[in-house]
């Protein structure tokens, strides 16, 4: 029996004022570390989709892949809670299909929890959350920039902004009420001013965990390749804790010099080794 972070470990913590912290994770090597390493929980991103499939961005990602990076990780998590990210018309087609989806995250991957993505005044998904909270599955909701409507909304821009409206954050505060109101235990609020990430994080009694959301939300998250360096980007609202990209390529360097060299495999690497003249 897994005895990994739980709803209520995340509501404890929430109520001591403590600050929440979440990763990405797509595979087992990386999420092993990323547990290790301390963090509250561990995010299966549909951000899988361009960080680790390759795509341009997070909408090709189908279930089958989802469910693969999700069951990787799991395999690889003892303590942080395991949260499924739903990808893109995984759910909102039909209540019966989005719960059967949701549902094998849990059954079939391992996962926690899941999350879903909602646009301001998102009926359907709200809905949706309602109905999966009401059955039993921990559900995390994600407002503010929501990448999976990235050809609606032309790209990502911060809410907050002067060429958003007032009545646009008011709508964003209302839906992650709305949110709240459904049954989600956390909510995962991306680029927004630090005022509007201060604002959303007033309104509600569930933790706000932040990606571009400022200072003042109970918790952050950021993408693991993109803090590791890792073929990632360097985003503003991010920070590269590490440079993985050039470790690689120095081992690889290093490898292939010293097969050409023939310093590779030496003695120590092979089995009964020959004298040359043998
Ligand atoms: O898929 C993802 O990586 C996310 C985070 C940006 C929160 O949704």
């Amino acid at each position: 029996m897994q005895n990994r972070t739980s709803v209520r470990d995340i509501w404890t913590k929430y109520e001591n004022d403590e600050t929440l912290t979440m990763l990405t994770a797509y595979d087992a090597p990386i999420a092993s570390q990323v547990d290790a390493g301390g963090v509250d929980m561990i995010l299966v991103g549909d951000s899988a989709a361009d960080n680790h499939h390759g795509h341009d961005d997070t909408l090709p990602l189908t279930m089958d892949e989802a469910l693969s990076n999700t069951s990787a990780v799991d395999r690889a998590v003892d303590d942080a809670m395991v949260i499924g990210d739903m990808p893109f018309l995984s759910y909102g087609a039909s209540m019966e299909e989005s719960v059967n989806n949701a549902g094998r995250f849990m059954k079939e991957a391992g996962a926690d929890a899941v999350k879903l993505e909602t646009a301001p005044h998102g009926d359907t998904t709200i809905e949706i959350i309602e109905r999966l909270t009401e059955l039993g599955v921990p559900t995390m909701g994600h407002i503010g920039f929501t990448p999976q409507r990235m050809h609606q909304i032309g790209g990502p821009y911060i809410q907050g902004r002067g060429h958003t409206s007032s009545a646009a954050v008011d709508e964003l505060v209302e839906t992650a009420e709305r949110l709240e109101d459904a049954g989600v235990f956390t909510i995962v609020l991306e680029t927004v001013t630090e005022e509007v990430g201060k604002r959303v994080t007033a309104a509600v009694d569930v933790p706000t965990i932040g990606i571009g959301a400022g200072r003042y939300v109970d918790g952050q998250v950021l993408v693991i390749t993109d803090m590791l360096g890792l073929g990632g980007e360097a985003f503003k609202l991010s920070k590269q804790y590490a440079d993985i990209d050039s470790e690689i390529r120095h081992a690889v360097e290093a490898y292939v010099d010293e097969v050409k060299t023939g310093q590779f495999p030496d003695e120590e690497n092979v089995y009964d080794p020959v004298e040359e003249d043998d």
